[in-house]
């Protein structure tokens, strides 16, 4: 055993230590990393000093990399880094009313990542490159313990349930707006609503503000269910807030977590983090 595992919360997530990934690891040492992933969901490795390229590169150990969509909150910018700022290249803070803070603020409506693409990420890696001194944590929501939690008929009712899933819907709870008509245009995409870990055969709930109807339920029932689950899911025993330290990388499951940005002082303060998401391998239904 090479890493230090250290738990952040009685039911998911730990800090793992013993990796400078600049300076590179074995490949026993990743397969110790990959496993704690699978145990744990979300993983915190501090101290990272990493530049764009040796993030890419880190990440695509865990697999194919997806290319970011130019969007508004990337400067129209494709690629596999997706950028969370509020600062111009110059390092001025860019007003929270600018089109691509808009764009950003939907990040902190509890979501999945890529769950509007038919194949969903497998996990992102956020690195933290400068942080607000107060605020501007990620928070995670573990799905398999919110699974876990729920009552015999709950489970019951959305066994084998598939529900839908488009960008659009976080996006216009901010502004009307933020999606393109092309994006917009596209169809939902079909998700399990409950998804097994190919390693562990835990289960996880599978929704976010990315689901919008159930497949054989009617859209009031289906809306009604989704606000209960999303509701229950994210109760605080079940949830974990990350305060930044400047160089740490943290690296959650999309297939067992939620996750949201929480607000700062954004006037005052910048945050400046960045994304690599991994792709899943395969559709869930
Ligand atoms: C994200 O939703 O990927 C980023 C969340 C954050 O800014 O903390």
């Amino acid at each position: 055993m090479t890493l230090r595992i250290t738990k952040l919360h009685p039911l998911f997530a730990a800090r793992v230590e013993g990796i400078d990934i600049a300076r590179g690891f074995s490949d026993a040492a990743f397969a110790e990393l990959r496993a704690a992933f699978e145990e744990h969901s979300v993983i915190v490795l501090p101290g990272q000093a990493l530049d764009d390229d040796q993030q890419i590169d880190f990440s695509k150990r865990f697999g194919p990399l997806e290319m970011m969509l130019p969007h508004a909150g990337n400067n129209m910018n494709p690629g596999h880094i997706s950028r969370m700022y509020n600062a111009e290249e110059d390092g001025s803070i860019i007003p929270p009313e600018d089109r691509r803070m808009i764009y950003l603020t939907a990040n902190r409506i509890w979501h999945t990542d890529s769950s509007f693409k038919e194949v969903p990420s497998l996990c992102s890696l956020l690195h933290a490159r400068i942080v607000p001194p107060e605020g501007g944590e990620t928070e995670f929501a573990s799905m398999r313990a919110a699974y876990d939690a729920l009552d015999d008929e709950t489970r019951a009712l959305i066994a084998g349930k598939v529900a839908m899933h488009h960008a659009a819907r976080t996006r216009d709870m901010v502004a009307p707006d933020l999606v393109s008509p092309e994006r917009r245009a596209k169809p939902p995409v079909r998700h399990a609503m409950v998804r097994t870990n190919p390693v562990n055969a835990r289960k996880a709930l599978y929704t976010g503000g990315h689901a919008g109807k159930i497949e054989g339920m009617n859209d009031t029932e289906a809306e009604a269910l989704l606000n209960d689950l999303l509701d229950h899911a994210t109760q605080p025993q079940f949830t974990y807030a990350h305060k930044w330290q400047i160089g740490d990388i943290v690296i959650w499951d999309n297939r067992a977590v939620l996750h949201r940005g929480r607000p700062w002082n954004e006037t005052i303060h910048k945050r400046i983090l960045h994304r690599t998401t991994v792709a899943g391998d395969g559709p869930t239904v």
